[in-house]
């Protein structure tokens, strides 16, 4: 593996090791899916690209626009979105095993023409002030360590007026002590740096120059994907145990179980602009 932006090296093993397994259970969507009520009976491949599309909805890109893809994955949200809006697309992720699938599936799909994916550390954008129209990040911001510079950088390569769309596992408070607990194994087992909370978020989007935030949970609409998950990997329990042990396979089962039950884990979308005032 080539280097990594330092202390973000183990989340990029993670994506190149337990990552890829879970890419072959859930398929190249690396985020929840969205189901509209329990009657909903939609698959995975649907639910996840119906989550992608609300977030297209939520950006809403002019015809021509730049918007970079923070925490871009294999690539598959960036092509949904190409293949919806007439827009170029920059993706960025801290591994280079998930950059160079991106970019293949970019070319096989013939659209290479309109994407580009490189390694690169959403704290340190390595993009001119202003570069882009809009942003967005899927199920990226909970690895990174300083949420806070993410955002600083984010604000930094967006236009004054560009649009921000996050989507996130976050913390719903007040957390019990086994809420607690459930998180703090999620963070273990994901490398997730922190939860945040709606709260915290809003205050980073103001702080560095968003306004127009809006916050909404989803929670309700995504919990189902845990313990789809938790099926997917024990149906496939024992090849998945001859290449990881059967220890850490049950854990994982088992803690994305409790993940879905327990109410102190939630999803929200977002979506802010940046204070068209602000000077680039
Ligand atoms: C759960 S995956 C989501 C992938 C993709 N957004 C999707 O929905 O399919 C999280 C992504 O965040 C990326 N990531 C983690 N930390 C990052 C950082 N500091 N800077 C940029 N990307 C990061 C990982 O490489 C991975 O691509």
């Amino acid at each position: 593996m080539a280097a990594t932006p330092s202390g973000v090296g183990k989340i990029a093993d993670f994506y190149e090791g337990l990552g890829r397994v879970l890419n072959a259970v859930w398929g190249e969507n690396l985020h929840y899916g969205y189901w509209e009520d329990e009657a909903d009976d939609s698959t995975v491949e649907v639910a996840t690209a119906r989550l992608t599309d609300l977030l297209i909805t939520l950006l809403a890109p002019a015809t021509g626009a730049a918007i970079l893809d923070i925490g871009c994955g294999v690539g598959k949200p960036a092509l949904q979105l190409v293949a919806a809006r007439d827009v170029r697309v920059t993706g960025i992720a801290i591994s280079d095993v998930e950059i160079e699938q991106a970019t293949t599936r970019a070319v096989e799909a013939g659209r290479s023409d309109v994407t580009a994916f490189r390694n690169a550390d959403v704290m340190a954008l390595p993009f001119a002030d202003g570069s882009f129209d809009g942003a967005w990040a899927i199920e990226s911001m909970l690895h990174v360590p300083d949420r806070g510079r993410a955002l600083a950088e984010t604000a930094r390569v967006l236009r004054p007026g560009g649009r921000l769309v996050i989507a996130d596992t976050v913390e719903i408070q007040p957390v019990g002590p086994e809420g607690r607990e459930i998180l703090d194994e999620i963070c273990a087992t994901y490398h997730v740096s922190s939860f945040a909370d709606a709260a915290e978020y809003s205050e980073l989007l103001v702080a560095n120059g968003f306004i127009d935030v809006e916050i909404r949970d989803i929670s309700d609409k995504v919990m189902r994907t845990g313990v789809i998950m938790a099926e997917a990997v024990r149906a496939r329990r024992d090849e998945l145990a001859r290449i990881n042990g059967a220890e850490p396979v049950d854990q994982y089962i088992d803690l994305m179980r409790r993940a879905a039950a327990s109410p102190d884990n939630g999803y929200l979308v977002m979506r802010a602009t940046l204070d068209p005032a602000r000077s680039s």
